[in-house]
């Protein structure tokens, strides 16, 4: 059986994914296919490393050394064509503190902040909770793909937006965003003086026939406007160890966001567990990271094949990255609450609810892919028969 073949136990490990389910769904008898992380191990490297490094058994202060830092420069260099110096970098345990330092180093209370929704929940979360004005820029949803609006971006930038926090790749559509697009984002942002946070956490998990651009890496002007987050969280499943960096060209910028941590107590220092994984990872994980990608697109590909034969009123979101499955399910004609009970209640799958990204998501189901071929076999089987059940009743 092969590597992402296998299906792991992940019951009482300390899982927010499959050990919160009462919490979550109100019930345990559902298949998590939710929150943002995989059923997969980790690369074999990362385990050996981290392995040794508990054999040790002394967990003292620990130094990001040269060795981790080129390890994140070559990363970004080799994977996204981005030549990146180590004086840019920020360690931070999440993308989600870093946005966080982000906004309190650059946007002051009341300050709008320009988001693209349907978007991850927690960037609704930041700006609600530092006080600063949420204001959107939902993305157009055409024959099942998700394009920016252009016009309505730019009429939002000149009411006076003061960062614009980009999602790239895009949680929850899936989009990878072309050249093309993130120039005409990154022009707009410079005219309207827009600082850029560009979340690309999903950077590494992209389909073939797509190529991830770092938007700072388009020219020095565009870098010299932008905070980049990464990590290996995502790509390799890494998140309960908390690794990530931010990438600031701009000197004074840099200054700003380091100032924005040490206020909160970070002094750009991670735990040592999460740094030997990344280091692993990056130097070691690259022909894990390329089966992976062939395993989740084949997995979204089935998806969408399946629910087209079997359960047509679900329509699956063209998808060009990330393992996060985005499903239309209006045709069900079902209020978020009770799409939301439907799939917990008929389907027995524990899905994300599309109406936590935003209004624009209230008829949406998000479908985390990245777990065995017999896993999502199993979901897709009981959201099937759930239509199926459900047509009866209504035809
Ligand atoms: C777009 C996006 N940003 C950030 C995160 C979380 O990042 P972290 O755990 O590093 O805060 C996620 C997790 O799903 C995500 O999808």
């Amino acid at each position: 059986m092969s590597f992402f073949e296998e299906v792991h136990d992940r019951k009482q490990t300390k899982s927010v994914k499959w050990d919160m389910l009462q919490m979550r769904f109100q019930s345990d008898d559902v298949i998590p296919m939710w929150v943002a992380d995989m059923d997969f191990k980790a690369p074999e490297a990362v385990n050996q490393a981290l392995i040794k490094r508990a054999e040790h058994g002394i967990y003292g202060y620990t130094v990001i050394d040269e060795d981790v830092t080129s390890a994140v420069t070559d990363w970004v260099k080799n994977r996204h064509g981005w030549d990146i110096q180590s004086e840019w970098l920020n360690y931070s345990p999440g993308v989600i503190n870093t946005l966080h330092m982000a906004l309190q180093a650059f946007t002051e209370p009341g300050d709008k902040i320009m988001i693209q929704t349907p978007v991850y929940t927690p960037f609704y979360n930041i700006i609600n909770v530092l006080e600063r004005e949420i204001v959107k820029n939902p993305l157009i949803h055409q024959d099942d793909y998700y394009t920016i609006d252009f016009e309505d971006m730019e009429n939002k930038l000149a009411s006076g937006v003061k960062a614009f926090i980009l999602c790239s790749p895009h949680n929850p559509v899936g989009r990878v965003w072309t050249e093309k697009e993130l120039r005409k984002m990154a022009e707009l942002c410079l005219q309207y003086d827009a600082m850029i946070f560009s979340d690309e956490i999903h950077a590494d998990l992209v389909f073939q026939g797509h190529k991830h651009l770092p938007i700072a890496s388009l020219s020095t002007e565009i870098a010299d406007k932008t905070i980049t987050c990464m990590a290996p969280s995502k790509t390799f499943n890494l998140a309960g160890l908390q690794a990530s960096y931010a990438i600031t060209p701009n000197k004074e910028n840099k200054e700003k966001l380091t100032n924005a941590f040490l206020r909160q107590g970070f002094n750009n220092s991670l735990n040592g567990m999460a740094v030997t994984a990344m280091e692993a990872a990056y130097r070691h994980g690259e022909s894990w990271l390329g089966e992976l990608l062939e395993v989740i697109q084949g997995h979204t590909e089935y998806i969408k094949e399946m629910f087209a034969a079997h359960a047509p009123e679900l329509k699956v979101t063209k998808s060009e990255g990330t393992y996060l499955v985005w499903v239309d399910c209006s045709e069900l004609n079902m209020d978020k609450e009770e799409l939301n009970r439907f799939m917990i209640d008929k389907g027995r799958v524990g899905l994300n609810p599309g109406q936590d990204y935003g209004i624009e998501g209230d008829t949406f189901m998000r479908i985390n892919v990245a777990c065995p071929r017999a896993t999502i076999e199993e979901g897709v089987k009981r959201i099937i028969h759930a239509v199926e059940i459900w047509r009866e009743a209504n035809n």
